[in-house]
């Protein structure tokens, strides 16, 4: 009889881990003003870094704005289905890729492929109906 060896798992699970904002960057700068993202929907913005830049996602929820890293935690997609064009439903914002749903609020993934996991935050503050990366984002 032949013994039962143990069965590794393949290919093995991937573990992101992404440091949030930790790279130099001009904080000053304006993202976009806030009448650019309509009440309840979505705004791609690209910001220059020392490391080559990154695009976030701005959500708008009446007068406040909630800014994440603009990849999933699933495959590291972005979560747009367009350039800038966001599948948002009833204060949750859905990736294109393989629709992980996420709290608009927390970033938290409550179903998908990816549940348990989240967006990457950044601090942004809406300043005489701007949008700014807050100055404790770095
Ligand atoms: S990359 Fe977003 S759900 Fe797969």
């Amino acid at each position: 009889m032949a013994a039962l060896l143990p069965v590794a798992k393949w290919p093995p699970r991937k573990t992101r881990v992404r440091e949030g904002l930790n790279t130099p960057m001009d904080v000053s700068k304006t993202l976009c003003r806030l009448d650019a993202i309509a009440d309840g929907n979505a705004l791609a913005v690209d910001v220059e870094s020392s490391t080559g830049g990154f695009s976030l996602i701005l959500l708008r929820q009446g007068e406040r704005v909630f800014a994440y890293h603009n990849e999933c935690p699933h495959a590291g997609r972005r979560l747009d289905w367009s350039p800038g064009k966001f599948l948002i439903d009833a204060g949750f914002v859905i990736c294109a890729a393989h629709g992980a749903s996420f709290f608009v609020e927390s970033g938290r993934c409550y179903a998908g492929p990816c549940v348990g996991s989240g967006l990457v935050p950044i601090k942004v503050a809406v300043t005489d109906g701007e949008v700014r990366l807050s100055s404790d984002a770095v």
